[in-house]
């Protein structure tokens, strides 16, 4: 009997509806994959993935219509996805058969039986169904007995070749559940990689992984796992990540979630011998992709033109040019630039009572110029606060002028 009072009340109440509701309609739901996974482990689990031999689309629908949700289908997949609030996302899938016609390429898709779909699957771990009728386990690939072992295992030794993308799955699972990668597999992994398997899929489904596998907790223990497995060699050419700085951004993302994981994880990944970084089939917008070049690459031009800085205020500039993920990364590499950030943290949040209109000169750009220099020359204690004023309105004349004559230039 499968127990499943690991699971949150949220989880337990969609699977309780689930089988309440299969049963009025009279078709049989079955748990499978991670969930199954998860319970068997006494873990939490995250999706509610139900299958079902027939009559999917009914069941999602019933199900939807009883907890009042929404369905979205996915019909290339022949899959269900029912949302509604405070409910974890339930997946309703056809059993399916998978055939791989080209490696690396995705796969046709048949509807099959239960075992089909259990075969069909990456690990053994993640290929045992629990009956949600009878409560009967259904492990074809005894995938308990590796539980228990704790080993990854995959289920046949083309796996690999078929969906390469097993590869960074099969690294992330063992990390995160602590397993092994079962000796035959580990080294059908290998032969995988080394014979170029990775360049069967596109950049777009390896930084999918990549993304995935940065949303780890332990995502620095995947990443160097991925990098000395040789499994980005693909996306980065022959480079090895260095795992301390990976740990620092583990440590800096997991004490301030509104870095950007992806861009720090990223640039740690690159950093190092200023080689030209290509990030095709990322996604990253351009400003996040300078984001993850700067920390790569420039880091140490950064921090030399820091301890260059003539004055405070030129620190400041300097500073003022960098991100916010740029400065974590700076704060927790180079620890003798500590008081120098110190310092530009209170600046950001420095203010003078010293408001545009308190100028007086035509509105435009001079103006918060001249008040952003005035901010920069208080907090410096180039001049003091009471000064303020007349000093903002002397730059800010100053800056007007200039502007004038350049515009001139131009009309001339
Ligand atoms: N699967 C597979 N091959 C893949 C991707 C998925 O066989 N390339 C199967 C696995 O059986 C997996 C299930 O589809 O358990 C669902 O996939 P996914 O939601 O990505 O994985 P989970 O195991 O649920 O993992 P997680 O806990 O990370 O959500």
């Amino acid at each position: 009997m499968i127990d499943f009072s690991h699971l949150s009340n949220a989880h337990r109440r969609a699977v309780e509806i689930v089988r309440d509701v299969a049963r009025e309609e009279n078709c049989r739901p079955y748990l499978v994959g991670g969930p199954v996974r998860d319970v068997l482990l006494g873990r939490s689990a995250v999706d509610i993935d139900i299958t079902v031999e027939r009559d999917s689309s009914t069941l999602a629908r019933a199900v939807a219509k009883r907890i009042g949700g929404r369905v979205k289908s996915f019909p290339q997949f022949l899959t269900y996805k029912v949302t509604a609030d405070q409910m974890p996302e339930i997946d309703i899938a056809t059993a399916r058969k998978e055939k791989y016609r080209t490696p690396g390429a995705l796969p046709s898709v048949a509807s099959g039986n239960l075992r089909d779909d259990l075969l069909r699957r990456d690990f053994s771990i993640n290929a045992i169904a629990v009956d949600l009728i009878d409560a009967e386990l259904h492990d074809p690939t005894h995938g308990q007995r590796d539980l228990e072992n704790r080993l990854v295992r995959v289920l046949h030794d083309r796996s690999f070749a078929d969906d390469p993308t097993r590869i960074y799955r099969g690294i992330r699972l063992a990390t995160r559940l602590g397993f092994a990668i079962e000796p035959q597999t580990a080294a059908l992994m290998r032969k995988a990689i080394d014979s170029g398997a990775l360049e069967s899929i596109s950049k777009e489904r390896i930084w999918h992984e990549l993304f995935m596998a940065m949303d780890e907790s332990d995502a620095a223990t995947i990443l160097t796992a991925f990098s000395r497995e040789g499994a980005l060699d693909v996306l980065f050419g022959r480079r090895t990540a260095d795992p301390s700085l990976l740990e620092i951004v583990r440590r800096l993302v997991t004490a301030n979630p509104e870095l950007d994981a992806y861009v720090l994880y990223t640039s740690a990944l690159l950093r190092g011998d200023a080689s030209p970084i290509d990030l095709e089939g990322s996604g990253f917008s351009q400003k996040r992709a300078r984001n993850v070049v700067q920390i790569a690459n420039e880091l140490g031009r950064f921090a030399d033109a820091l301890s260059e800085a003539k004055s405070e205020r030129h620190r400041l500039r300097v500073l003022k040019h960098a991100s916010p993920e740029l400065l974590s990364v700076l704060a927790a590499t180079q620890p003798e630039e500590q008081p120098h950030l110190e310092r530009f943290r209170e600046f950001k949040t420095f203010s003078i009572p010293l408001r545009g209109n308190d100028i007086e000169l035509p509105p435009g750009p001079h103006i918060s110029r001249a008040i952003e220099r005035t901010r920069e020359a208080v907090f410096t204690g180039e001049i003091p606060p009471e000064e303020a004023r007349s000093f903002a309105q002397q730059i800010a004349q100053k800056y007007f002028e200039r502007s004038q004559a350049a515009g001139h230039r131009i009309e001339n």
